[in-house]
């Protein structure tokens, strides 16, 4: 019996799949490299092992499924395939409902069909929007700002009103920003494109290919002016999936997770820290505040503690060395 991992090929994805082969678990990978290389698939096969299943093609597709569910037998699905950029989602709505919803559908239907048991749901804290109170809890409001948002939350509720009529579990998990790299070094985040996130973007101006960081707003109301996040491990995220795997949630119930570190951390901290894991000072400039950005945004993680038993147990140097050490192996990404 396996856990099928959509995206698995992708950053939290790749990350995941160690995570479950290290708990003992038998994993299929279904993706279609739309934004993930096929070589991602051959690092995870060396860190795993070399046979690890993969089917190509998109969770949507009715063919592609069946090629997943009649040719392995699969007791749970980790969904993780969805298109991911906030700014392509604004230029594109229907092309994002479409994508993200349809497979969502689709999954969840073929999963009910043969009487899969869980399902796991890549979500974000992006479903909040601009919190007005932190840290934010599973019960803060949901008010997604752009249209990749409300596919994540709109995801959430299809999958919850599935799990009610069925006799599947759904656990949704709700990511903040992850971060960091397999300690191997051998998987790690390859953007496609040119990133738009901080520590990739970071990465870019330490190796050389960008001069500078723009750092977006410095009028912010916290210690130092910038933007507070809260940075996760992304094998801290990845344990959290096994753990969502393992818990005791009813047949025909939904549950939600925050997955972060429960603390934020300023850009200029972030910077700091990461001249240090790096060894050589950042060069950045201050810039305008980034349209659509919130002001801060960090997890309660209560209650992933108290009914998963899971926490974040990597800090942000450690984020930053195994993201760095991914990046200085592979600095085409994949490709190299
Ligand atoms: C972004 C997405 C979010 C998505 C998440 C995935 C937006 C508005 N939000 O979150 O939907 O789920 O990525 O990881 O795009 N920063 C700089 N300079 C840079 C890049 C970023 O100062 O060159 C700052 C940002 O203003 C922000 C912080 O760094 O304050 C983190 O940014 P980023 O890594 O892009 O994540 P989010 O904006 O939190």
């Amino acid at each position: 019996m396996a856990t099928l991992v959509t995206g698995g090929a992708g950053y939290i994805g790749s990350h995941t799949v160690a995570a479950l082969h290290d708990a003992g678990r038998d994993v299929v990978i279904l993706d279609d490299f739309s934004n993930a290389a096929r070589r991602a698939v051959d690092a995870i096969r060396s860190l795993t092992r070399p046979d690890l299943p993969l089917v190509e093609g998109d969770g949507g597709d009715p063919a592609t499924l069946e090629a997943v569910f009649g040719g392995h037998r699969i007791e749970s699905v980790v969904h993780f395939a969805a298109r991911k950029s906030v700014a392509e989602s604004v230029a594109d709505p229907l092309g994002y409902y479409r994508s993200n919803l349809g497979s969502v559908v689709a999954l969840a239907a073929a999963a009910i069909d043969r009487g899969v048991p869980r399902l796991v749901f890549s979500s974000s804290a992006t479903v909040y929007g601009s919190a007005s109170a932190l840290p934010v809890t599973e019960d803060s409001p949901t008010v997604p700002e752009n249209p990749y948002g409300e596919t994540k939350l709109m995801g959430e509720r299809i999958l919850a009103d599935a799990a009610a009529a069925s006799e599947m579990s759904v656990i949704l998990l709700r990511y903040f920003n992850p971060v960091g790299a397999h300690p191997s070094g051998l998987i790690g985040e390859d953007p496609s494109g040119e990133p738009a996130n901080l520590v990739p973007r970071i990465m870019q101006v330490a190796t050389g290919r960008s001069d500078r960081l723009e750092v977006f707003g410095a009028d912010y109301s916290s210690v130092d002016g910038t933007a507070v996040r809260d940075y996760v491990h992304v094998m801290d995220l990845a344990e959290g999936h096994v753990a969502a795997l393992d818990a005791g949630i009813a047949p025909a119930r939904s549950r939600t997770y925050n997955l972060g570190t429960g603390s934020g951390t300023t850009v200029l901290q972030v910077l700091a820290a990461a001249a240090e894991v790096i060894g050589s000072p950042i060069p950045y400039e201050m810039a305008e505040r980034r349209p659509g950005d919130v002001e801060a945004s960090w997890a309660d993680c209560t209650r992933a503690r108290e009914e998963l038993g899971w926490q974040a147990r990597r800090d942000l140097t450690q984020m930053l060395a195994d993201h760095w050490n991914f990046v200085r192996r592979h600095p085409d990404g994949y490709r190299h």
